[in-house]
């Protein structure tokens, strides 16, 4: 009943994105937001190639629904596009200025191309670019942070700015937050913290519990989990209980990250989150969060998340309508 630009671009039925989320994301997760009506995504950052191809073959052999997947900039590889990018609905872009050239490949490959953004300015490039969808995404939200802005008065400045399906990003994680968006002039959300407890999330145990437990204060931003991140020291939101438990720890390696055969040790305050692949010390790891966490009271499924929060929007958004009759 949702139905917006952003559901008839992407071929979805739900306006909800599932975020592409390092350390979270599964095939399982997903498949479970398509299926559930929403939209599927990867993030694909220290993925190698081969093993970007694995997810989108494990998802598309679950079900036919859109799936797109995500590039952090700093890791950009023209390989990855040309490998997935015909296989995937949509290639979204994060953190660092929108480039024709790579939404023009994207396109080449017949996908469609986003650009997350944070910032008015930033959102003209990617249309100019030629993003056929943008992502606004506020301070409010987990994860690596690109711009300052919170994401209402974001989202109202770029709503204007733009005439390509806009999607608001960060800090939203419930049925109000979707009509408050779609109210505003949004065609969808994209969720990620809502969706690390899930029980299809990749997500280690200590992770889950941690988001569980966490009021939106207890998640903070700071620049501390920066070491193997390409940039350098930068903003992200994250657990303020990760931040304390990596300061306190003697260890110069807090945790290993098993790919495959591959061990691969984990620094501490490394940008790397911790799946269920990591082990060790992890609770002094990045455990990424945004203020949604207040959502977040338990394991739920990622297919009945998507299901009652757009009920629930609806809802409103016909009770808002009512009174004004
Ligand atoms: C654990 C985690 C990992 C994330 N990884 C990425 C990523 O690799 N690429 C990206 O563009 N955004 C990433 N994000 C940000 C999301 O795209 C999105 O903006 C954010 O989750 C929205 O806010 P919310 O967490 O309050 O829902 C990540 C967010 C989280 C919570």
């Amino acid at each position: 009943m949702l139905q917006t630009a952003f559901t008839e671009l992407v071929g979805c039925s739900v306006p909800i994105q599932l975020a592409p989320m390092g350390g979270a994301g599964s095939p399982e997760l997903a498949a479970s937001v398509i299926q559930a009506g929403g939209m599927g995504m990867f993030a694909t950052a220290l993925v190698p190639v081969p093993a970007v191809e694995r997810l989108v073959a494990a998802v598309a052999a679950r079900t036919d629904g859109p799936l797109g997947v995500n590039v952090l900039m700093p890791f950009y590889d023209d390989a990855l596009i040309e490998a997935v990018a015909s296989r995937v609905r949509l290639v979204d872009f994060y953190h660092g200025a929108p480039r024709a050239e790579a939404v023009a490949r994207v396109h080449g490959a017949g996908a469609l191309a986003g650009w997350q953004v944070g910032a008015v300015d930033e959102a003209r490039a990617a249309v100019d670019a030629g993003c056929d969808v943008v992502v606004v995404r506020g301070i409010e939200g987990g994860g690596r942070m690109w711009g300052d802005r919170s994401l209402w008065p974001l989202l109202d400045e770029v709503l204007d700015a733009v005439d390509v399906p806009v999607v608001a990003a960060g800090g939203i994680g419930t049925g109000r937050g979707l009509a408050a968006a779609l109210a505003a002039g949004a065609s969808a959300v994209r969720m990620g913290t809502r969706f690390i407890a899930t029980a299809e999330s990749a997500a280690h145990d200590v992770w889950k519990q941690a988001v569980i437990e966490a009021q939106p204060s207890d998640t903070v931003m700071t620049d501390a989990f920066s070491v193997l991140w390409p940039n350098g020291p930068e903003p992200h939101r994250v657990l303020r209980r990760a931040v304390e438990a990596a300061e306190r720890t003697p260890s110069d390696v807090v945790a290993e990250l098993r790919v495959g055969d591959h061990v691969m040790p984990l620094p501490r305050f490394a940008a790397v989150p911790p799946s269920v692949h990591v082990s060790g010390e992890v609770e002094a790891t990045a455990l990424y969060a945004g203020e949604s966490v207040f959502a977040v009271r338990g394991t739920e499924r990622a297919g009945d998340i998507v299901r009652a929060v757009a009920q629930d929007a609806e809802h409103r958004l016909r009770s808002a309508s009512t009174t004004l009759a």
